[in-house]
C-alpha cells in the first residue's frame, strides 16, 4: 500500500495542539493503563521504573498516567500507585521531573474503583459504591482473581468524603508538578457507577433522576476547582459500555451521558475523553456504536477519543473533524516511540499482554524504540 502520509503534509495526529493554555507538539496521547508496577508497601511511583517508563514515552503530546487511587479506600488492584500520601507525591514529582526534561506533557488519572474491589484490599471491610448491589464480576486482588461482593452503599458522609479525597488528590497532584489532572469517570468504576439506573437505586439526591445520578461527578468538579484551574481538568466516560466490569446498559444509559455531556459545556475544561464502544454493542438496544460521531456536535471543548485506533483511522478521525486528539492504549506500550515510528512509517512491535500487569521491568521498559535509533 503506498502510504500517502510519506506524501503529503504533516499527517494530523502529528500536528501540534494547544490543549486549553498547554502546547502540545502532537495529537498523540498515551491512554491510562494500570501497569501494577507500584510493588511496595505504600504503592509509591518508584525510581528506576516509573520516571523511566513514562519518559520513554514522553514523544507522546500529552501522557495520561496510570490510574492512581485517591485514598487507599479507592483501590481495587493489586500495585497501582497512590496520589494520597506524601511520598506518593514525591514518588511522581520525580516522574514528572523526568517527563518535563524530555519536552513531555502529563496529566494523572484520579481513580476510586467504588465496587470493583474485593474486603482483601480493606481489612475485611466492604468496599463502597452507589447502592448495595455485586457487580457480579470478578477483583483482582494480592492472591490472584476473586469474585466481587456485595458493596456497602455510600452514606452522605462517605459521599462527602470521597469527593474530598478527589480534591486533595487533585491538590497533591499540583504539588506534583502535573500539568493537569484525568477525573476517571469511566470503565464501570466509582462514578459509572453512580451514572448507571442499573448499579444506583438510591432513593436520595443521588439517585432516581439523571441530573441526581450525575450530581457526585458535578459536585467533584467543583470542589477540583477550588485547588485547581478548571483548564488543567480532563475527565473520562465510556457511554456504550455493556457486559464489562458489571456495567448494563438501560433506556436512561444514553440520555445521562447526554446531559452529562451537554452540562459539561459550562466548563472550561481541558478535555473531555471519550471511549468507542469497547466490544461489540451492534445487538445491545441501547448502545451507540459511534461515540465520537454522537458527542463531537455536542460537546465544545477539546475531546480525545480513544479505543482500537491506529494511524489510519486516528488521521481520519481527526480529518473528519471528530475528534482533536487520540489517545492510544495498547500501542504505547509496545511502542514507546510510537510517535516516531508514525512519522518514519515503522512498523509497530506488538504487545505482550501476559506482562501488563506483573512486577518488575520485563514487558514495562524494555520495549525497544526502535524510531528513535534509527534516528541517532
Ligand atoms: C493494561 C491496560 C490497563 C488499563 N488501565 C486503565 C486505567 O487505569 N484507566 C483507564 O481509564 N483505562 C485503562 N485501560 C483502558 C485503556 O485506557 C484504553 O481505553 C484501552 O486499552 C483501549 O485503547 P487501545 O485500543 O488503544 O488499547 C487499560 C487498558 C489496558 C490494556
Amino acid at each position: 500500500m503506498i502510504n500517502i502520509y510519506k506524501m503529503s503534509k504533516k499527517q494530523a495526529l502529528l500536528q501540534a495542539y494547544n490543549l486549553n493554555g498547554l502546547e502540545l507538539k502532537n495529537r498523540l496521547v498515551m491512554a491510562p493503563m494500570t501497569r501494577s508496577r507500584a510493588d511496595n508497601t505504600e504503592n509509591v511511583p518508584t525510581a528506576g521504573l516509573h520516571d523511566v517508563y513514562y519518559e520513554q514515552r514522553a514523544s507522546a503530546g500529552l501522557i495520561i498516567t496510570e490510574g492512581s487511587q485517591v485514598s487507599k479506600e479507592a483501590v481495587g488492584y493489586v500495585n497501582t500507585p497512590g496520589i494520597y500520601t506524601k511520598a506518593q507525591v514525591e514518588g511522581w514529582k520525580m516522574v514528572n521531573e523526568k517527563v518535563h526534561q524530555a519536552n513531555g506533557k502529563i496529566f494523572i488519572q484520579l481513580w476510586h474503583v467504588g465496587r470493583i474491589s474485593h474486603p482483601d484490599f480493606h481489612s475485611g471491610e466492604l468496599p463502597l459504591s452507589a447502592s448495595a448491589i455485586n457487580p457480579n464480576t470478578q477483583a483482582y486482588t494480592p492472591d490472584g482473581f476473586k469474585d466481587t461482593v456485595t458493596p456497602k452503599e455510600m452514606s452522605l458522609e462517605d459521599i462527602k468524603r470521597t469527593i474530598g479525597d478527589f480534591k486533595n488528590s487533585a491538590k497533591n497532584a499540583m504539588d506534583a508538578n502535573f500539568d493537569g489532572i484525568e477525573i476517571h469517570s469511566s470503565n464501570g468504576y466509582l462514578f459509572h457507577q453512580f451514572f448507571n439506573g442499573t448499579s444506583n437505586k438510591r432513593q436520595d439526591e443521588y439517585g432516581g433522576s439523571i441530573e441526581n445520578r450525575a450530581k457526585i461527578l458535578f459536585e467533584t468538579i467543583e470542589a477540583i476547582k477550588e485547588v485547581m484551574p478548571e483548564q488543567k481538568i480532563g475527565l473520562r466516560l465510556n457511554p456504550s459500555l455493556h457486559g464489562i466490569f458489571g456495567m448494563t446498559m438501560d433506556e436512561e444509559t444514553i440520555p445521562t451521558f447526554d446531559y452529562i455531556i451537554e452540562r459539561l459545556n459550562e466548563y472550561d475544561l481541558a478535555y473531555l475523553h471519550l471511549s468507542e464502544p469497547f466490544n461489540d454493542v451492534s445487538e445491545v438496544p441501547y448502545a451507540v456504536e459511534e461515540i465520537a460521531k454522537r458527542y463531537r456536535p455536542m460537546y465544545h471543548g477539546n475531546l480525545i477519543i480513544n479505543a482500537g485506533f491506529d494511524q489510519e483511522s486516528g488521521n481520519k478521525v481527526i480529518e473528519e473533524g471528530n475528534a482533536d486528539l487520540v489517545a492510544f492504549g495498547k500501542p504505547y506500550i509496545s511502542n514507546p516511540d510510537l510517535a516516531e515510528r508514525l512519522e518514519g512509517n515503522i512498523s509497530l512491535s506488538d504487545w505482550d499482554s501476559d506482562t501488563f500487569y506483573v512486577p518488575g521491568k520485563k514487558g514495562y521498559i524494555d520495549y525497544e524504540a526502535k524510531a528513535r535509533k534509527q534516528e541517532a
